[in-house]
């Protein structure tokens, strides 16, 4: 029995919404089940979960019959995801960060410079504020700051990622550059998970070439819970880092190795040395700062002592070393990001060798917040720049948004509101102890950052705004008496502030009215830098046909 057949009875190509190959078998999903001819009693036909699919054995099948198959989906995919490409409007929607048109995005993948050019895919689902079968967008720069729109670069079109694209990164390699992901699909009635990590070229044109799965089992002692691959080179062979999840349901790094980026050998399990730390690691990065090794990941069901800080997905920084065999051993870690919304980073070299990150402006499981009103969720972070200086890490926001300042004046800030006019702005400020910074505020709400004395932490309180879920207070212990330097960067519904010069971050999003544009502060009056920030969204997004 061929392919062809199976496309026959489903009525077609046309009516094909979906194919999945679990053991031995290839199913197809589609549109319309009126379509679907009568069936021999080899082939299957049931609903599986709301969905008709036809399952038939998959004998002489190849994967190469599938491929063509995926092709002609994805075609139909991304005509129809193209109708979605128009960005609604709303007053949340950031001015110089990069937001999906519609729909909802998630991490940041495939950060990489190529040919000099900077590429910046993310995740999207394009028909909803819903996690549902992920494609990849990819955007280019030149200079970091304006971004331009190019392709929906992966669609799942195919039967190894039929259910999402999922996350990786991209290897810029003698001229090309190859997309890793995970292939996600969910078979049968109890949406079995089955994870695949694929690799795609991508070409001139900016469209991508799936060459398909390169890893398609697992090793002993992990879920499927096993995605997200980053690749690096280094004692002299290719790595792919994975995200991971042990049989006991445990978060740990997978490492493979390969000498040709195609075949890969699974090396081990690496993490037992801080464990137990949460039941599943997501997003792993690995670099070298200032030539220490640096291992960042999504850790969830992390418990805080805070009360307050009930958000179980976090972000970590290892510091991290690797022996003369390769075994990777975990120092010390810290949180990269102490505020709210800063998860599944990518980091890349810059052409001139700086080590730069952008995060998800977003959490898992979170979907609703009122920019959803307008079709809409989520956005990705500032890109800042890692250093590691006398044993700390330091980000600050890369130098390259200074191009964004408007222009520069100075701000006495104290009880008398002042009218920024604007939401979007950096703001410079040295704040003493027992002082409190209240922004995009008006008479009813108001987004507050405090220096509390008793407790000894600044404290980023979103509780006076229009948020739908998530915690509204974060609190980060300061180990200091002197006034505290806060490098401000807000764009309509985000915060990102950068404490004394970088040596900590607290990023959120905060959802107040368009004219809710006042800055007040309580205590002493202090005078700041200010300066309103260009929008660069424009560009972002796909141009209107
Ligand atoms: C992190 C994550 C990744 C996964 C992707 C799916 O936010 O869950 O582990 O690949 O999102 O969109």
């Amino acid at each position: 029995m061929s392919l062809q057949f199976l496309i026959e009875l489903a009525g077609g190509v046309d009516n094909i919404v979906r194919i999945l190959s679990p053991q031995g078998r290839v199913v197809v999903a589609v549109k319309d089940a009126q379509k679907v001819l009568p069936c021999p009693d080899s082939v299957q036909a049931e609903s599986v979960l709301g969905e008709w699919q036809l399952s038939m054995p998959r004998v002489d099948i190849s994967d190469e019959d599938l491929a063509s198959l995926g092709r002609l989906i994805a075609k139909k995919q991304i005509a129809s995801a193209q109708q979605h490409l128009q960005p609604t409007t709303c007053s949340y929607r950031p001015q110089w960060h990069i937001s999906p048109p519609q729909g909802l995005l998630n991490d940041p993948n495939g950060f990489v410079y190529h040919n000099g050019e900077y590429y910046l895919f993310y995740q999207w689902y394009p028909y909803a504020c819903e996690h549902k079968d992920k494609y990849w967008v990819l955007l280019k720069s030149r200079n970091l700051v304006n971004w331009n729109w190019q392709s929906i670069a992966l669609t799942p079109s195919d039967w190894f990622d039929s259910h999402g694209v999922f996350s990786g990164h991209a290897v810029s390699h003698d001229g090309e550059l190859l997309l890793f992901y995970t292939g996600n699909t969910r078979l049968g009635h109890d949406r079995q998970r089955q994870t695949m990590q694929c690799v795609a070229r991508l070409s001139e044109d900016n469209t991508a070439e799936k060459l398909g799965p390169v890893i398609r089992t697992l090793p002993a002692g992990v879920t499927e819970h096993f995605r997200d691959p980053k690749i690096l080179y280094r004692q002299n062979k290719w790595h792919m880092l994975l995200g991971a999840q042990t049989t006991d349901l445990q978060g740990r790094l997978a490492v493979y190795h390969s000498n040709d980026l195609m075949n890969w050998d699974f090396d081990s399990l690496y993490g037992d040395e801080i464990a137990p730390f949460g039941y599943m690691w997501e997003c792993p990065d690995m670099f070298e700062l200032n030539g220490d090794l640096f291992f960042v990941f999504g850790p969830q069901g992390i418990k805080s002592d805070n009360p307050k800080h009930t958000i179980e997905h976090q972000n970590r920084i290892y510091h991290v070393e690797q022996d003369s065999e390769g075994k990777i051993h975990f120092l010390e870690g810290w949180k990269l990001d102490a505020g709210f919304d800063f998860y599944a980073p990518q980091s890349m070299e810059t052409e001139d060798g700086r080590r730069v990150m952008v995060g998800w402006m977003g959490l898992p499981d979170e979907v609703n917040q009122p920019s959803c009103d307008n079709g809409w969720i989520h956005q990705l972070t500032a890109l800042r720049e890692l250093k590691w200086e006398n044993g700390k890490i330091v980000q600050t926001p890369i130098c390259e948004l200074a191009e964004l300042r408007e222009s520069v004046s100075s701000l006495e800030l104290g009880i008398s509101p002042v009218d920024a006019q604007t939401k979007s702005f950096e703001l410079n400020v040295e704040l003493p102890w027992g002082s409190a910074l209240t922004l995009m505020s008006d008479d009813n709400y108001g987004v507050k950052l405090q220096l509390d004395t008793d407790k000894g932490v600044l404290r980023f309180d979103r509780s006076q705004t229009q948020i739908r879920e998530g915690d509204v207070i974060r609190e980060l212990p300061l180990d200091t008496d002197k006034a505290v330097h806060l490098q401000i960067l807000a764009d309509n519904s985000s915060l990102e502030v950068f404490i004394n010069h970088g040596e900590h971050v607290m990023t959120g999003r905060v959802f107040t009215p368009e004219s809710a544009t006042q800055i007040i502060l309580e205590g002493a009056n202090v005078s700041a830098e200010f300066a309103p920030l260009k929008s660069v969204v424009e560009s972002t997004f796909a141009p209107a046909v």
